[in-house]
């Protein structure tokens, strides 16, 4: 089914859930993570075919490192082969890839390949999908005031705009949906900043099922919220004129 009505410009995704899904089937959590891959490139095209301008996706924590040690060089060799078997396609449809994150901690390869990834696909604009990346929403606004003070900007010129141009992403408009696969009910650390004024949409299904009927629903459920961003719309004030505060 279309979505219908206001289609966000910028969509975030905690792709949770791929575990679950192999766990289930009996197989190994390196296989929920194949699938999700494949699960993200689907959504990537339903999103191109909506007219969504930017997705963001989930696809290291910095706090992932505490995974087993098999798991974690198994999801940088799975980023290793994504780069080389989506690439080409992802360029065909007009995709920009951009990856967010702290790149010190990852090796050569795997920033070789982000590298290349981001160079092949750099004059593309019809949808920019920024993967996050060893990110974490704190170490970016950590990053962000670091990068401030060592431009040793004055105290009173750091404003809300200021950090924002500092942040990982200050290229795209701040998320409007933020959606969450596997039935968890948080944040996780994901664009902590940017996520203030989004609207949340959590779901159970297992990432690896996740497809264009799942984003369609979420893409419904934005198009029915009554955002405010913490004003009172005029079809919302009372008739006797005592405004309300609404968050
Ligand atoms: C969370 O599921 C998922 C991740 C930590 C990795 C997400 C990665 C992908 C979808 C594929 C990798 C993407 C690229 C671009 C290489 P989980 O393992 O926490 O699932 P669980 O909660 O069921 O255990």
């Amino acid at each position: 089914m279309e979505p219908g009505g206001v289609i966000p410009q910028h969509v975030a995704i905690v792709m949770d859930g791929n575990g679950r899904w192999a766990n289930r089937r009996l197989m190994p959590r390196a296989a929920g993570h194949k699938q999700g891959v494949e699960a993200l490139i689907r959504v990537v095209r339903a999103c191109v075919e909506r007219g969504i301008g930017h997705l963001t996706v989930f696809a290291f924590s910095s706090e992932n490192w505490k995974r087993p040690a098999e798991e974690v060089s198994g999801l940088m060799s799975l980023m290793l082969s994504t780069v080389s078997k989506h690439v080409g396609r992802l360029a065909e449809q007009g995709v920009r890839i951009r990856i967010v994150g702290d790149r010190s901690r990852v090796s050569d390869k795997v920033r070789g390949a982000w590298e290349e990834a981001e160079q092949r696909t750099v004059h593309n604009s019809r949808l920019v999908l920024s993967v996050a990346f060893n990110y974490g929403g704190r170490w970016d606004i950590v990053q962000a005031c670091q990068r401030i003070a060592a431009q040793g900007v004055p105290a009173q010129q750091i404003d809300e705009a200021c950090l924002s141009r500092h942040m990982a992403l200050a290229y795209a408009p701040d998320p409007d949906l933020f959606i969450r696969t596997g039935g968890e009910l948080r944040l996780s650390n994901f664009l902590l900043w940017q996520a203030a004024y989004a609207e949340l949409y959590f779901t159970d299904c297992l990432w690896p099922d996740f497809d264009s009927a799942e984003l369609d629903r979420a893409l419904q459920s934005f198009a029915r919220r009554d955002r405010r961003f913490g004003e009172v719309r005029e079809a919302a004030l009372p008739d006797q004129g005592t405004a309300q505060v609404e968050a």
